[in-house]
């Protein structure tokens, strides 16, 4: 009713993104611009909804969402739980689902119960650092990488890693499995705290029609 404000919306890029767009568009919200794969913009709108949409890279989703500068994200849980921001979680979209594991060599399977102090390399240090100490109480050293994780226990860095598993391809093709399941994942709807007093009803909306959209998915 007269709100001319642009909610805003930031997608983690990769993956999520276009699974993303896709469920919005299930709601009626299309945004046929972000779909041009030429395209070199960063922001695209949809006037017709009062809606703009951004990609940025999944760590820096809870980022812009915290400071307002995106209403709303969408992201997967890895990322919220290691980015730790003040963030409402507000609905489990369902799709990107796969795991947090410990994973390494079968051999490296025997340091993980005799309280070993063992290197775990990781892109997720806060995931690594509550599952080993909180959760399994075994003092590790934490390596922190930003990617091929699975690299770490081939060439010797470390004994295991704390990575994402979806299909598993990548480790059977690298002689690694998964030693230990830290928890499931899948991508997630996040709000700013402000924005949804303010935006309440919008907001509420869009999420009561993807919770129907999801519905008829099962
Ligand atoms: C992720 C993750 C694993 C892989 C798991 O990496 O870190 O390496 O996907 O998927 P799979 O079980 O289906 O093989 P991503 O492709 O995001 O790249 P990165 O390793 O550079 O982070």
């Amino acid at each position: 009713m007269g709100n001319d404000r642009y909610l805003t919306i930031a997608l983690g890029k990769g993956r999520l993104a276009k699974q993303a767009l896709a469920t919005f568009e299930k709601i009626g919200i299309t945004c046929q611009e972000m779909k041009d794969p030429n395209t070199r913009k960063l922001i695209f709108v949809n006037e017709e909804y009062k809606m703009r949409f951004f990609l940025a890279k999944g760590p820096d989703v809870p980022t812009y969402v915290e400071y307002g500068a995106a209403d709303i994200g969408i992201v997967g849980e890895d990322t919220i739980l290691e980015e730790a921001r003040n963030i409402y979680e507000v609905l489990d979209l369902g799709f990107g689902k796969c795991r947090m594991c410990v994973c390494g060599p079968k051999e490296s399977k025997e340091f993980l119960g005799h309280q070993e102090l063992i290197r775990v390399a990781t892109k997720y240090p806060r995931i690594a650092k509550d599952y080993f100490y909180n959760k399994k109480h075994q003092t590790v050293e934490i390596i922190k990488l930003n990617g091929s994780i699975e690299l770490a226990p081939i060439v010797g860095l470390s004994e295991v890693i704390v990575d994402i598993v979806e299909t598993g391809s990548t480790l059977r093709e690298n002689g690694l499995e998964v030693l230990e399941e830290v928890c499931p994942l899948s991508a997630r709807m996040v709000v700013n705290q402000v924005s949804m007093k303010m935006e309440y009803d919008r907001i509420t909306k869009i999420i009561s029609d993807l919770k129907g959209a999801l519905a008829q998915e099962d």
